[in-house]
């Protein structure tokens, strides 16, 4: 089990794994919630025109629902890589429907350069309805990841929200 690691995913990782996972569970964290708060240049957006991501925001009382991963050690490499946008590696305790065990979750502090931080649901729609990167249109993002929510019967009132908006019209 040396070089086997969980790694919690609550955006993209929990429907967009381009890289060998051994064991895919459904999994949640306490005390976080997730945002579309961190901006994006490089996948979701461009430098010029950052789209709006996700990153975790401390909400003490909170639980946040993903998908814990199970990967070998060098699959690291190509992660730290895919999320090298301001997002920090950070070890946290990952729970299980039946259990817990200890991992990592990728996290976008507030004191990164591309930190946005929030903004009304108005602007973080209308943000991402223009945005596009080199993954794709920041729409697709958001709605790929509410779909994958309601599959995996996770509530969510932000991205649920922010989905609504974008199919409106
Ligand atoms: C994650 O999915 O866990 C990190 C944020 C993202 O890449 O969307």
């Amino acid at each position: 089990m040396d070089d086997l690691h969980w790694v919690f995913g609550y955006g993209s990782l929990i429907w967009k794994q381009d890289f060998p996972v051994i064991e895919i569970r459904r999994a949640y964290i306490q005390g976080w919630a997730r945002r579309f708060w961190q901006g994006s240049h490089d996948h979701r957006g461009l430098p010029t025109d950052p789209g709006r991501v996700l990153t975790l925001i401390e909400s003490p009382g909170e639980i946040c629902w993903g998908r814990a991963l199970l990967v070998r050690s060098d699959v690291f490499e190509h992660l730290d890589y895919r999320e090298k946008n301001g997002y920090e590696r950070c070890n946290l305790p990952i729970h299980f429907e039946d259990g817990e065990a200890n991992g990592v979750t990728y996290i976008a502090p507030g004191n990164n350069a591309a930190f946005l931080g929030a903004a009304s649901n108005e602007n973080i729609v209308a943000q991402i309805r223009r945005s596009k990167g080199p993954s794709g249109t920041n729409t697709d993002y958001v709605l790929e990841l509410a779909q994958a929510l309601r599959n995996l019967n996770i509530e969510d009132t932000h991205v649920f929200e922010i989905e609504g908006r974008l199919k409106d019209d």
